[in-house]
């Protein structure tokens, strides 16, 4: 499963590539806002800090504007994935940048159907949103497990992106239902590395080791 972050935050993608684990970047609109950062100039930044997809968002409601916002989003970087709102104009403009050979985001997937319409629309990934289908008590894994349902029975290429993600225990499920890609904020990747017993173990070897009184270098 590939990893991204969800963030705008450059300096913690900046950290968190230097692990060699991070495979893409997702922003959106608010944490745009929360990066308190102007739009290229940030994703541009990101483009250069990691090889993989960094997903910008258009704002435009209408497929005209959303095309001409896609265009100027498309010539920041190589690495620009195009992100659209699951509306009818959204996979308009899907349709039509994938036949570009542009890779783009579907997102704000809430239901399996809707995951089969961007699929359709030739998207390069989906992003339903379990965290917020969890919210409105709703099952967000479920969702997950349909839409993979969906995709292996019809052979799509489309990635599963789970968005959304609240917790290590989504990038879990995740894992065990196939999802191709987890984007997560950078706090649930650190969560990630932790384990009481790891730090506990660590501990009990580096009391052990002062004993013996050696070095290695
Ligand atoms: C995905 O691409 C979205 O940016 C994100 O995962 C939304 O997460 P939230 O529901 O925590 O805002």
């Amino acid at each position: 499963m590939k990893f991204f972050v969800d963030t705008a935050d450059t300096a913690e993608i900046a950290d968190l590539a230097a692990t060699g684990l991070l495979d893409g970047v997702t922003t959106n609109p608010s944490l745009i806002h929360k990066s308190g950062r102007e739009f290229i100039p940030v994703v541009k930044e990101i483009c250069g800090l990691v090889d993989g997809p960094v997903s910008a968002e258009v704002v435009a409601l209408d497929h005209e504007t959303m095309m001409k916002e896609a265009d100027i989003l498309r010539a920041v970087a190589d690495n620009v994935a195009i992100k659209v709102p699951l509306t009818i104009d959204g996979l308009k403009t899907c349709k039509k940048l994938s036949d570009d050979g542009c890779q783009v985001n579907v997102t704000l997937c809430f239901s399996a159907n809707q995951a089969l319409l961007a699929a359709k629309a030739g998207a390069a990934f989906i992003s339903p949103f379990v965290g917020r289908h969890d919210d409105n008590g709703l099952d967000g894994m479920r969702l997950i497990e349909d839409i993979r349902l969906i995709y292996d029975n019809y052979l799509f290429d489309t990635e599963i992106l789970v968005a959304s993600i609240r917790n290590p225990i989504h990038v879990l499920e995740s894992a065990r239902i196939g999802a191709d890609v987890a984007t997560m904020p950078p706090n649930v990747i650190r969560g990630l590395f932790k384990h009481v017993l790891t730090d506990k173990g660590i501990e009990g070897f580096m009391a052990d080791w002062a004993k013996t009184g050696q070095t290695i270098t």
